[in-house]
């Protein structure tokens, strides 16, 4: 049974370390409704539900939109038959031999970084090393030139922070900044193809066309991809590569500051790591677990629900908490410490990635950007440690550290 419980998902409380409410949660109101916003909303929290939610998409939709409040984007934030046909396209980018194919170029993107950030004593972890990394390898793998980045990461991370405005408006405005850019990339690479002298008789495939007349990039990939002998409109086209830009920078810097935070704060386990570099993707599988850097998307629910004693009416907005699944001790075993030694059957059981038709396509990329940077950092800083108070980042149901001063002689 579900009973009353105090929980405000966007109190000051809350924002500076959710787990304690969600442990409270998940132990005495695992349907918790939140009655001051513009519609109730709803909290689960507890594995079971929270994976039940994930694979049931007849019953949990994504139709409205992952935030709190009510919008239908399309494209991957829809239900299947609709979100199959996008994600087939999605697929052919993140293919896993695509993605392991960067990890050389990753890895020269990582140790750049570093390079720079050794020529202090000291430094901001996350201004140096886990902001710009997952920038700069989206920009790469989208085909943003690395120039315009820095104006990329400021129109990304203000949609987020507008998520839990009860305006649309405030996220309208970086949003139409990014697709007027977007657009603008996709018509140069339309001219490109025009003064080629390529048009749609042409009997050239696109593997002639990509790498020569136009850059062999998603952006490219985009305009020309056909799924089913359709092509996508350029609306579909704008919101397909915001989903993909948004979707990926934010997270992967906040795994990679969670991942720093913990291991330096317990600095026995970045001792670990540094005498046992193998350990370095088994405490990235942990971060990701013990710190969710998404800690939970919406759903909504296609008819009424009835859960724990609690009845949910047709079409609320639900979290599906990410972040309290993962540290569910029906699933995993101390769940409130972060383990290096945890059971390999556990490790991948967190589901900070989401579970079933809209798992992340970019958990591989991010994995790898993150176990790279750790394993550089151990290499050249062996005696690395935080020097300063972190902070959070701002955007409620995400989780990570916007400041994290480290020193390392
Ligand atoms: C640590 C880093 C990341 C985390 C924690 C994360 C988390 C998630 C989660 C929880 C979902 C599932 C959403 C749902 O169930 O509705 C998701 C979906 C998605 N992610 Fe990630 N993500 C990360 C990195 C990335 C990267 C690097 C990219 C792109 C390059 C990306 C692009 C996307 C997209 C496009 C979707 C929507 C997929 C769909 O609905 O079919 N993510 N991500």
């Amino acid at each position: 049974m579900s009973r009353e419980i105090e929980y405000d998902p966007f109190s000051n409380e809350t924002l500076e370390d959710p787990f304690p409410f969600y442990e409270n949660l998940r132990n005495s109101c695992p349907v918790h409704v939140h009655s001051d916003f513009l519609h109730p909303l709803y909290t689960l929290t507890r594995y079971e539900d929270v994976s039940e939610m994930l694979t049931n998409f007849n019953l949990w939709s994504s139709h409205y939109g992952q935030m709190p409040r009510y919008s239908v984007q399309g494209c991957l934030f829809s239900d299947p038959p609709e979100h199959t046909w996008y994600r087939k396209l999605v697929q052919q980018s993140f293919a896993p031999r695509h993605v392991a194919a960067m990890e050389t170029e990753i890895a020269a993107l990582v140790k750049e970084l570093v390079d720079v950030m050794e020529m202090n004593e000291t430094s901001d972890l996350h201004d140096a090393l886990a902001c710009p990394l997952p920038v700069l390898v989206i920009a790469q793998i989208l085909g943003v030139p690395t120039e315009d980045i820095n104006q990329f990461k400021e129109w990304s991370d203000a949609q987020l922070a507008a998520s839990k405005s009860p305006n649309p408006a405030d996220s309208k405005g970086p949003r139409d900044a990014m697709n007027d850019y977007l657009l603008r990339q996709l018509n140069l690479r339309r001219d490109l193809l025009q003064a080629s002298g390529w048009a749609e008789h042409n009997p050239l495939t696109q593997q002639d066309i990509l790498g020569v007349v136009i850059p062999d990039d998603v952006i490219s990939g985009i305009l020309l991809a056909e799924v089913d002998s359709r092509e996508l409109s350029d609306t579909e086209r704008l919101v397909m590569l915001n989903q993909l830009l948004v979707g990926g920078n934010e997270t992967t810097t906040s795994l990679i500051t969670n991942l720093f935070w913990r291991l330096l704060s317990e600095h026995h386990l970045y001792e670990q790591v540094v005498e046992n570099p193998l350990l370095a993707s088994v405490a990235v599988e942990e971060s990701l677990r013990f710190d969710a850097p998404v800690l939970g998307l919406y759903r909504t629910n296609t008819e009424e629900v009835s859960l724990h004693g609690v009845t949910i009416p047709e079409r609320s907005k639900v979290m599906a908490t990410y972040g309290a699944a993962n540290r569910d001790p029906e699933v995993f075993e101390e769940p409130n410490k972060f383990r290096l030694d945890r059971p390999q059957e556990e490790l991948r059981k967190h589901l900070s990635f989401g579970l079933g038709r809209h798992f992340c396509p970019g958990a591989q990329l991010s994995r790898i950007e993150a176990r790279l940077a750790l394993e550089e950092i151990i290499l050249r800083f062996p005696d690395l440690r935080i020097t300063g108070d972190t902070e959070r980042i701002e955007p409620f149901l995400l989780w990570g550290r916007k400041k994290l001063t480290v020193a390392w002689n």
